[in-house]
C-alpha cells in the first residue's frame, strides 16, 4: 500500500511508502484523497499526522508524470482538500519536503520537521514554479521577502531557519512519529491556527519588486522560471487567494512543457544515472580507503582537499621539502578558505588538515590503495612518477594520473600490472568542480574503472566516462569553441562582441574574457606540444598576443587591457593589429555579425565536435557530453548542455547551420555521424 493508516488513541496516522522519494505519483495522490475522505468522517479521530517511510518525506511531484497527459486528482485539488479538511492535518517532516510535498504540508493545519530535515520550493531547478500554490502560501506564512528568496533560488533550507521563517510550527528531537504525536497531543484544537488563504499578506512597493526583478535578471542569465516565479509572488499579494492560485497553476503549465523545463529535467536525470553507469552493473569496484597524492600545487591540493572532504586519509608526496611545505601551505589555505566562508568550523578544518600526512618519500605509500599524479604536465615528468610508483606500491593499489593533455597510455607504457592504470581528471579548483572525467586504458580493469566511479561518488561529484583523445571529452570540446571564437573575430566580429554574445546565450564567461582570468599561457603551451605532435593548430591572434607578452590578468593584458588594478577588462588597440594582422595574413573576408550569428559560429561546431566524439567511443552517451559541458566549463543548464540543445534545435537545423558556416570557410561541414542522425530523425 503507498498511503496506509494506523491509530494512535485519538489520533490517525497517514503513511506514504512511495520509494525511493515518496514523489506524488498519482497512487499517493489518489491515497491522500481517500483517506482525507475517509477520515473526515470518523467521529473519534482528533487529528491526522501526515507521515513518510524511508529516506524523505514526500520529495515532490512525481517529475517522470510530467510530459504525460495529466490524471485526476490533480496536485492542486489535493492541497486544497488536505487544506479544507474537517480533520486538522500535522505534516511530520524527516528528509526533504519539497515542491509538490512541501505544498501538501503547507496545506496541514501545522508541519513539524527533525532537525535534520530541510524544506524548500526547487521548482525553478527545474525550469518550472511551484504548481501547488508554493507562491501563493508560502508569503501568507513566511513574508514576502524570504518567500521570494526561497522560490527564486530554488534552495531548501533546515528546519531551524524554516522554523524561524514560520514555515513550520516545531522541530522535533528523537523519534519523528512519537515527536509529532507528543506535539499532537499539546495542540488545543479548539484554537486551529489560521488556514494559509485567511491569512493576509504583506503588500510591497514597486520599488521592492524592481529591485528583485533587477537581482534576478544579473543572476538568472536567461533562466526564465526564477522570473516567472518572482512575477507568481507578486500576484500573490496583489489579487485574491483564488486568482492568484490560478496565475501560479497558468504558469507552471505554461513552463512545464517549455524547452528550458526539458532541458533541466534532462539533466536532472542523467546526473543521476552519471554516478551508475549500465556498463559497470555487477562490478564490484576495488576498495579505496586511503589515497596518496603526488604533487601539491594547484591540482594536488585541491584533489587532496576533495579526498579529506570525502573523509579519506591523504598522504601528499613533493620532490623535497620546501616543495612539500608549499603544497601543504596550499591545503591549509583551501580549508581556511571554507572556514572563512562559513562552510566548515576552525575545528572541522583543523581535523581535514590533520589528516594529511606531507612525504617526500615515496615508499610511504607502500599500502595506500589508490594514488593519483598531478604533477607538472610533461611526459617524462609523469613517467618516472610512475616508474616510482609500480616499484612502491601495492601490486593492487590502483594508479592514476591527472593529466589533461597527455595521453595516459603513454604515460603507463611499459609498467607492470596495467590492469590497475587509469586517468583521473579533476578540474580546477578540484575541491569545488563537479565534473571528473574517468579515463580507462586499454587494460584497464572493470573493478579499477569502478573504483574511480565510486571514488566520485564519496566526493559527490559527477563522473563521466572518457576515451583517450586529445583533451578527452571536455578540453577536446574547448579548444573547438576556441578556434571558432578566433574564426569569428578574423571576420569582423570583436572580442567583446564575442564575449558579450556567448554570456547572453547563458555561459558565466565569454571565451576571451576566460582566457585572460585563467592566463593565455595554458594553451599556448598546449598548443606547443600540439604542433611538436603534428596536429592542426588555430589560433593565430592568440600566438600573437603570447608572444608579445600579454598573456591576461596577470600581466594586465591579453585580450583585454586591464589598467592597474582593474580586473574590467577594455578594448586595446594591440589586440586590434594583432587582428588585422592575422587578418592580412589569412585573407579573410569581413562581414556583420549578429549575437545570435557569433552564437551559432560558436556552438554549432562544439555539437559536430560532440558527434565525432560519440561516433568515436570517446563518449559513451550524448549525455555524458552534456554533463561535461554543464559542470566543467559552465554550458549553461537550462540548455540541457551542447548535446540536448542540437536535439533541441533540430539536427536538420544543426547540419544546415554548419554547411553555412563551412560554405564560408567559417567551420568544418557537418560530420557524417550528425548528418546520419539528422536524416534519420535519431536521437543522437
Ligand atoms: N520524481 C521522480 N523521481 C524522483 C524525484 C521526483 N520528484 N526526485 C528524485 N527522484 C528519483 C531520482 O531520479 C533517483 O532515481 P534513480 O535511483 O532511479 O536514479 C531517486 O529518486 C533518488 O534520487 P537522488 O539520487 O537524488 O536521492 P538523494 O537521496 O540524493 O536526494 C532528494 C533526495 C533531495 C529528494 C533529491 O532526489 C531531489 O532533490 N529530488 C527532486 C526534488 C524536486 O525537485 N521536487 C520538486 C518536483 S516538481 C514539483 O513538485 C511541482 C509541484 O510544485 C507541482
Ligand atoms: P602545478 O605546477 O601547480 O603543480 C605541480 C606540482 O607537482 C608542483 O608543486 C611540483 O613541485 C610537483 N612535482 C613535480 N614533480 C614532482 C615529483 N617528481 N614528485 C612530486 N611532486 C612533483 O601544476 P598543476 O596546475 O597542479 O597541474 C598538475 C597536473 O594537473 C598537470 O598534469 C596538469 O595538466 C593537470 N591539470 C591541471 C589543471 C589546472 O587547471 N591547473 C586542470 C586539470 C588537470
Amino acid at each position: 500500500m503507498t498511503v496506509s493508516l494506523t491509530r494512535h488513541g485519538a489520533f490517525a496516522v497517514v503513511s506514504v511508502d512511495n520509494p525511493p522519494v515518496n514523489a506524488l505519483s498519482q497512487a499517493v495522490r489518489q491515497g491522500l484523497w481517500d483517506m482525507v475522505d475517509a477520515l473526515d468522517h470518523e467521529a473519534d479521530v482528533t487529528a491526522v499526522v501526515l507521515i513518510c517511510a524511508g529516506r524523505t518525506f514526500i520529495a515532490g511531484a512525481d517529475i517522470t508524470e510530467f510530459g504525460k497527459p495529466s490524471m485526476e486528482p490533480l496536485l492542486p485539488d489535493l492541497v486544497q482538500r488536505i487544506e479544507t479538511a474537517r480533520k486538522p492535518w500535522i505534516a511530520a517532516i524527516h528528509g526533504s519536503a519539497l515542491g509538490g510535498g512541501f505544498e501538501i504540508a503547507l496545506a496541514c493545519r501545522y508541519r513539524v520537521a527533525l532537525a535534520s530535515a530541510s524544506v524548500g520550493l526547487p521548482e525553478v531547478n527545474l525550469g518550472i514554479v511551484p504548481g501547488a500554490g508554493g507562491t501563493v502560501r508560502t508569503p501568507r506564512l513566511a513574508g514576502v521577502g524570504p518567500a521570494v528568496e526561497l522560490v527564486t533560488g530554488g534552495k531548501p533550507v533546515r528546519a531551524a531557519k524554516a522554523k524561524e521563517m514560520g514555515l513550520i510550527d516545531a522541530v522535533i528531537e528523537g523519534d519523528l512519529l512519537e515527536g509529532s504525536l507528543a506535539f499532537a497531543r499539546g495542540c488545543d484544537f479548539e484554537q486551529l491556527p489560521a488556514l494559509a488563504q485567511d491569512r493576509a499578506v504583506d503588500a510591497m512597493d514597486p520599488e521592492f519588486w524592481a529591485t528583485a526583478e533587477a537581482a534576478l535578471i544579473k543572476r538568472v542569465r536567461g533562466e526564465v522560471a526564477p522570473l516567472r516565479a518572482l512575477a507568481c509572488i507578486k500576484a500573490a499579494t496583489e489579487r485574491s487567494f483564488t486568482e492568484a492560485l490560478a496565475f501560479e497553476r497558468e504558469t507552471f503549465l505554461d513552463l512545464r512543457g517549455s524547452r528550458q523545463a526539458a532541458a533541466l529535467r534532462h539533466v536532472f536525470f542523467c546526473e543521476r544515472a552519471a554516478p551508475r553507469p549500465s556498463e559497470l552493473n555487477g562490478v564490484t569496484p576495488r576498495s579505496v580507503r586511503s589515497v596518496g597524492v603526488i604533487g601539491g600545487g594547484t591540482m594536488g591540493a585541491g584533489i587532496a582537499a576533495a579526498c579529506r572532504d570525502a573523509g579519506l586519509p591523504v598522504i601528499m608526496i613533493e620532490q623535497d621539502q620546501p616543495a612539500l611545505d608549499r603544497g601543504l601551505a596550499n591545503l591549509s589555505r583551501i580549508f581556511e578558505g571554507a572556514v572563512s566562508r562559513g562552510r566548515i568550523s576552525a575545528q572541522q578544518a583543523e581535523d581535514k588538515i590533520k589528516g594529511v600526512a606531507g612525504q617526500t618519500d615515496m615508499s610511504a605509500l607502500a599500502d595506500t590503495d589508490l594514488v593519483i599524479e598531478a604533477v607538472f604536465e610533461d611526459l617524462s615528468v609523469k613517467r618516472a612518477v610512475f616508474t616510482q610508483l609500480a616499484d612502491h606500491c601495492r601490486p593492487d593499489a590502483v594508479l592514476a594520473t591527472n593529466t589533461s593533455y597527455l595521453d595516459p597510455q603513454m604515460i603507463f607504457e611499459g609498467l607492470p600490472h596495467q590492469e590497475r592504470f587509469l586517468g583521473l581528471h579533476f578540474f580546477s579548483p578540484a575541491q569545488v568542480m563537479k565534473l571528473l572525467e574517468i579515463v580507462p586504458t586499454k587494460q584497464t580493469d572493470p573493478a579499477v574503472l569502478a573504483a574511480g566511479f565510486a571514488l566520485a561518488r564519496s566526493m559527490n561529484k559527477i563522473p563521466v566516462r572518457a576515451g583517450i583523445c586529445d583533451g578527452f571529452i571536455g578540453n577536446r570540446m574547448l579548444k573547438v569553441l576556441r578556434a571558432q571564437a578566433e574564426r569569428v573575430l578574423l571576420s569582423g566580429a570583436t572580442p567583446a562582441m564575442v564575449d558579450a554574445a556567448m554570456r547572453e546565450f547563458g555561459q558565466p564567461m565569454g571565451p576571451f574574457e576566460a582566457q585572460d582570468l585563467g592566463g593565455l599561457d595554458i594553451a599556448a603551451f598546449q598548443r606547443k606540444a600540439a604542433r611538436e605532435r603534428g596536429d592542426p593548430v588555430f589560433a593565430p591572434v592568440a600566438d600573437r598576443l603570447v608572444a608579445s607578452g600579454r598573456l591576461g590578468q596577470k600581466t594586465k593584458a591579453g585580450w583585454y587591457d586591464y589598467p592597474e588594478g582593474s580586473r574590467q577588462g577594455q578594448a586595446s588597440d594591440a589586440v586590434t593589429d594583432a587582428i588585422a594582422l592575422a587578418v592580412a595574413e589569412h585573407a579573410v573576408p569581413q562581414r556583420a555579425w549578429t549575437s545570435r550569428q557569433i552564437t551559432d559560429a560558436l556552438v554549432l561546431p562544439m555539437v559536430n565536435e560532440g558527434a565525432k566524439i560519440l561516433a568515436e567511443g570517446i563518449a559513451l552517451r550524448a549525455s555524458d557530453i552534456d554533463l561535461v559541458k554543464i559542470h566543467g566549463y559552465g554550458f549553461p543548464r537550462w540548455h540541457g548542455g551542447p548535446m540536448h540543445w542540437a536535439q533541441a534545435e533540430g539536427l536538420a537545423v544543426v547540419v544546415a547551420g554548419l554547411d553555412a558556416l563551412a560554405q564560408a570557410g567559417l567551420a568544418e561541414p557537418a560530420c557524417d555521424h550528425l548528418r546520419g542522425h539528422s536524416l534519420s530523425g535519431q536521437a543522437l
